[in-house]
């Protein structure tokens, strides 16, 4: 009994099946190696860095990554010899989530570096990056490739200096045209009237430094869809999630910067087929359109009427206790151990 629990504590339970050592029961690691990759952060501790996309528990993933492979490291990048060191020593995969370094005064993308040495990385490069960050870019994405998504468009304060004159009908949403962590979400999000859209614009603006995106409000549920590409045929996996979201003062109900914040919100698995079906759909097209790999997160609200619509992407979306983790937990009844071996995989077998 306690030789069967240390046996299986050892074994992976994904992917390939692991070679034995013959009528033993210590695992032959797989001879690859893997170099986690990380930049230091020179502000305060935790503090957030626009170049780094999932903040890795690099310690704890190498702990993980040695239980099958063989050589597994972690390096930490300062400069471009560090880089040029990198590719030099050709790994088998470069696992990390920064997206890019600033050395001498330009920025040097981590994935299309390594592509151009053909060294398998984990997400997507800096094309599919940048359409998923930018949320006019992604929309327009959407639109083209017949993927529903709220109307919308772009304003600065003082365009618009008349109801009439608005592109689209109240009640309207109004967030940042970039952002992240629901910066610049808040209850003045929703607009019913012409007052409240020229405040609400003038705040981004003034708070965000950012134009504001304007779109149809959903009123709907919310949901959140991870991806995962199949490491042997490509094949991308949807996991969806909802999100519950109690309502606010006024009744609504928005994932914004103090619900997150605060970890106000439940996640719950989709459990109606029809839905589940539906919601995987517009997650993988949405995720081809934008030219993601590997790994991703698509986040999706209903409008009045039930229909889902696109809200955003998150190409390189966070692996400790975010939605991207949760939606693997509850679709795939995966541990967070299986879930890093299991992108891993997909890197390695990428090329
Ligand atoms: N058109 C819309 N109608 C209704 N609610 C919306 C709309 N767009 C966004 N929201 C709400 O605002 C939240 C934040 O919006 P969005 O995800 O676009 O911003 P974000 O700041 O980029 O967040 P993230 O940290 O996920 O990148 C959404 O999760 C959703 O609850
Ligand atoms: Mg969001």
């Amino acid at each position: 009994m306690i030789i069967k629990d240390i046996a299986k504590q050892q074994i992976p339970v994904i992917g390939n099946v692991l070679p034995f050592k013959k009528n033993n029961i210590i695992p032959i690691k797989i001879n690859k190696t893997i170099e986690i990759v990380i930049v230091p952060n020179l502000g305060e501790v935790n503090s957030h860095q626009d170049n780094v996309g999932i903040i890795l528990e690099e310690k704890k993933v190498l702990r993980i990554l040695s239980k099958r492979y063989k050589n597994v490291s972690i390096t930490e990048i300062n400069s471009v010899e560090d880089l040029e060191k990198l590719v030099k020593r050709k790994p088998d995969l470069v696992f990390s989530g920064v997206k890019y370094f600033f050395f001498n005064n330009k920025n040097i993308w981590l994935n299309d570096y390594l592509e151009m040495f053909e060294i398998p990385y984990i997400a997507s490069n800096k094309t599919a990056l940048d359409n998923e960050s930018n949320k006019n870019r992604a929309k327009k994405l959407m639109q083209k490739a017949k993927i529903k998504t709220a109307d919308f468009f772009i304003t600065n304060p003082g365009e618009y200096l008349d109801e009439t004159l608005i592109p689209i009908k109240f009640p309207l949403f109004i967030k940042p045209v970039t952002g992240g962590d629901s910066r610049g979400v808040d209850k003045n999000s929703i607009v019913f009237n012409f007052e409240s859209f020229a405040a609400k614009v003038l705040d981004i603006k003034i708070k965000q430094n950012s134009p504001s995106l304007v779109e149809t409000y959903l009123s709907g549920k919310e949901y959140s869809v991870g991806i995962f590409e199949d490491s042997i045929n490509g094949s991308l996996r949807a996991m969806p999630i909802e999100i519950i979201v109690k309502k606010n003062v006024d009744g609504h109900s928005i994932l914004d910067f103090d619900v997150k914040k605060n970890d106000e919100e439940k996640v719950i698995l989709v459990t109606d087929t029809k839905i589940f079906k539906k919601l995987s759909k517009l997650a993988k097209d949405s995720f081809k359109a934008l030219g993601g790999k590997s790994l991703g997160r698509i986040d999706i609200k209903m409008n009045h009427r039930g229909v889902p619509h696109f809200i955003e992407a998150n190409l390189m979306p966070g692996l400790r206790k975010g939605y991207f983790y949760r939606s693997c937990v509850l679709n795939l009844d995966m541990s967070y151990e299986d879930m890093i071996f299991s992108i891993a995989n997909t890197g390695l077998s990428s090329h």
